[in-house]
């Protein structure tokens, strides 16, 4: 990738908080990795659309941190800009007004588990099936964030968005080629997604966010450090079916298997868990090893889903 470093007369002029070489690995779930060339937390979305479009003219990479849940920053870090969407402008829901379905413009940088905590507590339905799950509203929608309760395009309105060119659109539900783990939003950014909620009985939505919560909590290691699944479930090409990858990890006999600080969970096997103090270089090198044994057990590839982040490539 051809870059150009980012100074700060670059940006200087715009509405925009900057921090230079400010470190990232240690907002992230994972507590580990390195540092941001730049750190920038714009004020408004008018200061997002002209960042982006400079950093495009300037072939400057740009990528977003949402709540670094699903990502894995490398120990030497990243280049170019790094972008935090938690100003006012960015975050937040209104669920004023009458008790009736409709739909909620919710910004980028809200934090999801609140928000599933917020909207029950209104009496609303519409994201309940994601309880426990930690994402930015960003990060949900680029990722279509979900599990075995169902996944957050089947709440989604419409999401605005700004292109490369540093030019705001929206983007209705039928043209975002949601799919399992994927949207088509790779090259934009989201600004905020517009959710479809559904008023209805308040006990019985937040009962429903307890059960699908606690389900969570039985299954997986919450305590752990680590960035939830590690991999997508593979569809297994025998039955043409999703097989949990967890499973399969797990029958490839990877449960507890370290490799220096990065450990594969004794309770789920997708989670891969990192020690306190341990490097994201640890995880790569335990991913690589667990691929390769489900490989040669199963027969089936299985792909990453914790997005990596490096000076060598996966902007955003
Ligand atoms: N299983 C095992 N061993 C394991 C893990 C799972 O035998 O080590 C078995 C379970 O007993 C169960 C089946 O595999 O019979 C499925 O397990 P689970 O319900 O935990 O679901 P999963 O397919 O492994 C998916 C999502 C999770 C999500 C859960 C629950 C993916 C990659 N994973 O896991 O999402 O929380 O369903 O809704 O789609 C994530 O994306 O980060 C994530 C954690």
């Amino acid at each position: 990738m051809t870059t150009t470093t980012c100074t700060p007369s670059m940006l200087g002029d715009l509405d925009i908080e900057l921090k230079f070489n400010e470190p990232i690995g240690s907002r992230t779930w994972y507590r580990a990795g390195g540092s941001a060339e730049v750190l920038a937390h714009p004020r408004s979305v008018e200061a997002l659309c002209q960042l982006i479009k400079r950093c495009h003219e300037n072939d400057t990479p740009v990528r977003v941190l949402g709540e670094g849940a699903n990502l894995l920053v490398a120990d030497d870090g990243v280049d170019g800009v790094v972008i935090r969407l938690d100003h006012a402008a960015f975050r937040g829901a209104n669920f004023e007004g009458g008790h009736c379905n409709r739909t909620v413009r919710v910004g980028a940088g809200t934090d999801l588990m609140g928000l599933v905590q917020e909207s029950a507590r209104n009496g609303y339905d519409g994201l309940s099936h994601l309880a426990g799950i930690p994402a930015s509203i960003g990060g949900a929608t680029r990722m279509n964030a979900g599990g075995a309760f169902g996944d957050f395009a089947s709440a989604v309105h419409s999401v605005d968005v700004v292109a490369p060119d540093g030019k705001a659109r929206s983007i209705a539900a039928a043209d975002l080629e949601f799919a399992y783990r994927h949207s088509n939003l790779a090259e934009v950014i989201v600004v905020a997604a517009n959710i479809n909620f559904i008023a209805g009985d308040r006990d019985a939505i937040r009962q429903r966010v307890k059960e699908v919560f606690a389900y969570k909590k039985r299954s997986q290691p919450m305590a752990d450090k680590s960035a939830g699944c590690m991999f997508k479930n593979p569809t297994d090409p025998a039955t043409g079916e999703r097989v949990s990858a967890g499973k399969l990890i797990d029958q490839a006999g990877m449960k507890g298997k370290r490799i220096g600080s990065a450990s594969v969970s004794l309770i789920h096997g997708n989670f891969l868990s990192l020690a306190a103090g341990g490097s994201a270089s640890d995880v790569l090198q335990l991913a690589a090893e667990v691929q390769q044994r489900v490989l040669d057990h199963s027969g089936i590839a299985l792909e990453r889903e914790v997005v990596v982040w490096s000076k060598r490539g996966e902007v955003r």
